[in-house]
């Protein structure tokens, strides 16, 4: 457990400016170090995400007998990938989602027992999504009311035909990582495109991986090869200065070395539709991912209806595009996003509140929120619930606030992003960082 802390923002009232690069991809952090655990030989990962989720997931790896080297001069981890060992104590994720899952799915297929936990904010959130599709692969797996932590014992798998309930990269990416370990081919289908870093991570690895009209087909028994990339910048953490610069007028930033994978930039083509000022430029590729660049300069935004197949490829930036619709012109409406009521917190709710908190109006829905705008708003003084992406979406609607704003527990911010707040403060955001009793009201 980290100290205690509060993020103070002041509304600066000046534009941003300037050149950044956020640190390294989560999701893609989390699959490296997973699937380079999977291949015989040594993985090699420069811009490694060294942050509190994926440093969740490389401890797990290294509790499962793998031997893992950090070259900090050289920002490279290698590690020797090759045959898992039975782990002495119960894996604990903390609060990576994606580390429990796809590690569940990889644990499901060994000859060994182990038990996956997290902290209590993980407990809270459902595993059924993942223990059904497993059971149904033949997985010996026991967690009550089917949240972590999950007991799984050795079991022979077979592959199967799996139609998602729910557009899901985790499920989806669990199904196909014990299918590596099954009898059979293993097919997932999605309603619709989630992030599909592990397929294209497993390709670059030689897996055999047939993609098309929506579903994935992987032959079990594949041999994969050892990686040797340089993790991209987070598209994620990308996209708060990318707001920040949208909505402060006179801003001009450029973000350099992103991931531009298009199954995770809806945002653009929701801003894009909002009438967003934003340039993007492929400038190379990484293990499959396009890298690029992004310069965003200030524009007015108009309110639009988004939903369906967008969704899914937006769905961490959710809680900043509630940001951004509050100083949109007309209005906004969000639909078919249910799942944020199950994220790190429920993403709908606890934005809705925040935002009514600093003086908004808006309805949150079931799945999602109408809101008109543009709308001032106060600085208040909130809590960031364990939830990273809150607590950065809130910490930009400080900098349009009117009054300064306190974020209660902003130590959440290292979970995906460390640094944010210096590099936000880069661009000429007004952030401090603090530890203090204050601190401790979460
Ligand atoms: C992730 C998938 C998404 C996303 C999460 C990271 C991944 O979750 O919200 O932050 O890396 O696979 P779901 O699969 O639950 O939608």
């Amino acid at each position: 457990m980290g100290e205690s802390k509060v993020l103070r923002v002041q509304p600066t009232g000046e534009s941003l400016q300037g050149r950044a690069t956020v640190p390294g991809d989560k999701s893609l952090s989390h699959r490296a170090v997973l699937l380079g655990m999977l291949a015989e030989g040594q993985t090699k990962i420069r811009g490694w995400l060294a942050a509190g989720d994926t440093e969740a997931t490389l401890s797990a790896c290294r509790a499962l007998g793998v031997s893992i080297e950090r070259d900090r001069d050289r920002d490279e981890i290698r590690l020797q990938g090759g045959a898992l060992r039975e782990p002495t104590e119960s894996l604990d994720l903390r609060n990576a989602g994606t580390g429990f899952r796809l590690l569940a799915g990889i644990l499901a297929g060994q000859d060994f027992a182990s038990t996956l936990d997290g902290s209590a904010q993980l407990r809270r959130r459902p595993m059924a999504r993942i223990i059904q599709p497993l059971h149904t692969m033949g997985a010996n797996i026991h967690a009550l009311g089917d949240v972590a932590p999950l007991k799984i014992r050795p079991a022979r798998l077979h592959g199967i035909f799996y139609h998602l309930p729910v557009a899901s990269a985790q499920v989806k990416s669990a199904v196909l990582l014990a299918g590596l370990f099954a009898y059979g081919a293993t097919a997932v289908e999605e309603p619709q495109a989630t992030r599909d870093h592990t397929e294209r991570m497993l390709a670059s690895m030689g897996a055999d991986l047939v993609r098309g009209q929506g579903i994935v087909v992987l032959q079990s028994g594949q041999e994969l090869r050892p990686l040797d990339l340089r993790v991209p910048g987070d598209f994620s953490s990308a996209a708060f200065p990318l707001v920040a610069a949208t909505l402060l007028t006179g801003s001009d930033i450029t973000l350099t070395g992103v991931n531009l994978n298009p199954t995770r930039t809806g945002l653009l083509d929701a801003l894009g539709e909002m009438g967003a000022d934003l340039q993007v430029s492929i400038t190379g590729e990484e293990a499959g991912e396009p890298v690029g660049e992004l310069r965003v300069r200030s524009a007015t935004l108009q309110g639009a209806e988004l939903g369906g197949a967008l969704i899914p490829r937006m769905i961490d930036e959710i809680p900043l595009l509630m940001v951004a619709a509050t100083q949109a012109v007309g209005e906004t409406r969000l639909r078919e996003a249910a799942e944020l009521r199950v994220k790190e917190s429920d993403r709908l709710a606890v934005m809705a509140a925040a935002l009514q908190q600093m003086g908004a109006v808006l309805e949150e829905r079931e799945d999602g929120f109408v809101m008109s705008g543009p709308q001032g708003l106060r600085g208040a003084q909130l809590n960031c619930h364990d939830d990273h992406r809150i607590a950065m979406s809130l910490a930009i609607a400080g900098m349009l606030a009117e009054g300064d704003t306190t974020l209660l527990g902003a130590e959440c911010t290292n979970d995906s992003f460390p640094g944010f707040a210096s590099l936000m403060s880069g661009l000429g955001a007004g952030m401090q960082e603090a530890t203090g009793p204050e601190s401790e009201a979460t």
